[in-house]
């Protein structure tokens, strides 16, 4: 099903538990993006977030675009598949277009845990090539990469290309990241890399803490209950056991930035991301 604003919306076939009234994280990340994939309760629950940090919209932006060189990178050092976790919805400059920009025999695949936004982003892949979306869990980084779906696009005996962008903040316990990227880091293949970024709390604490407390509140996003907010010091070690490359775990606007980019102020986008390369 594709939800859109509008007449389709009104009457299209909808997934078992499919609710425009309940805000969802991944349309709300499309309405900040300037996105058409959302509805009025994901505007009014972004509304709120952005009442309280009016740079959400630029933080999305940069997000993005730190993917999309990331991606390019990455194809660059010869990487030809990704696996995109908490992928979102795959709108707004999705990796498979920037990967197979590069290289058309790119191939991905979207893994979300939400079935509206797998359900979703398959109404919008449905006439893409070589690539696939899955409904798994990253809190089951083993299952997910066995599940078929994914094995039967990627060859995990070659280099892949892990997506965790805007993600890993979802799981509240320390502990359970460092186990999580510790076993994909283990499952991929030598010359594998892992593309991270984590909104931090040493820039701005006040409004950090306070997104986060809107953020728990089930009413505003459903499932993020207890998302975490995390200083640079609690995310640098997501890298333990992978070569950090060049310019290392920065700014997301300061990872090697297009030639005349912008210089964009470190207080306004508040995450840091870098790209590991597996030894
Ligand atoms: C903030 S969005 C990030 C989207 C995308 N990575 C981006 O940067 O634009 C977080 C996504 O993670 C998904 N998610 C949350 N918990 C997850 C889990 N345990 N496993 C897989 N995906 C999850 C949500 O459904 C949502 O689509």
């Amino acid at each position: 099903m594709v939800v859109r604003e509008g007449a389709q919306v009104e009457s299209g076939p909808r997934p078992p538990g499919f609710d425009p009234t309940m805000p969802n994280e991944a349309r709300m990340l499309d309405y900040m993006l300037g996105g058409k994939d959302h509805f009025a309760a994901d505007r009014a629950a972004a509304d709120q977030a952005l009442a309280l940090a009016p740079e959400l919209p630029i933080m999305a932006r940069e997000s993005r675009k730190f993917i999309h060189r990331a991606v390019r990178y990455l194809v660059e050092t010869g990487i030809r598949q990704f696996v995109d976790i908490g992928c979102g919805l795959p709108t707004q400059g999705p990796v498979h277009e920037v990967a197979q920009a590069a290289a058309s025999d790119a191939r991905v695949v979207y893994v979300d845990n939400d079935d509206l936004v797998v359900n979703h982003a398959e109404a919008l892949l449905a006439e893409t090539f070589r690539t696939a979306v899955i409904r798994a869990d990253l809190r089951e980084p083993d299952e997910l990469l066995a599940h078929p779906g994914l094995t039967d696009l990627i060859d995990l005996r070659r280099p892949v290309g892990i997506v965790l962008v805007g993600v890993l903040a979802v799981i509240p316990e320390d502990d359970v990241v460092l186990r999580i990227v510790d076993r994909l880091r283990r499952a991929v293949a030598p010359g594998s890399h892992v593309v991270m970024t984590h909104a931090i709390s040493d820039v701005r604490p006040e409004v950090t803490r306070r997104l986060a407390e809107l953020y728990q509140d089930e009413q505003i996003v459903r499932g993020s209950r207890r998302r975490n907010v995390r200083t640079r010091a609690e995310v640098e070690p997501y890298f333990d056991g992978l070569h950090v490359v060049e310019p290392g775990i920065v700014h997301v606007p300061a990872w090697r930035p297009d030639a005349g980019e912008p210089t964009v102020d470190p207080r306004s986008v508040w995450a840091i991301g870098g790209v590991g390369r597996k030894p």
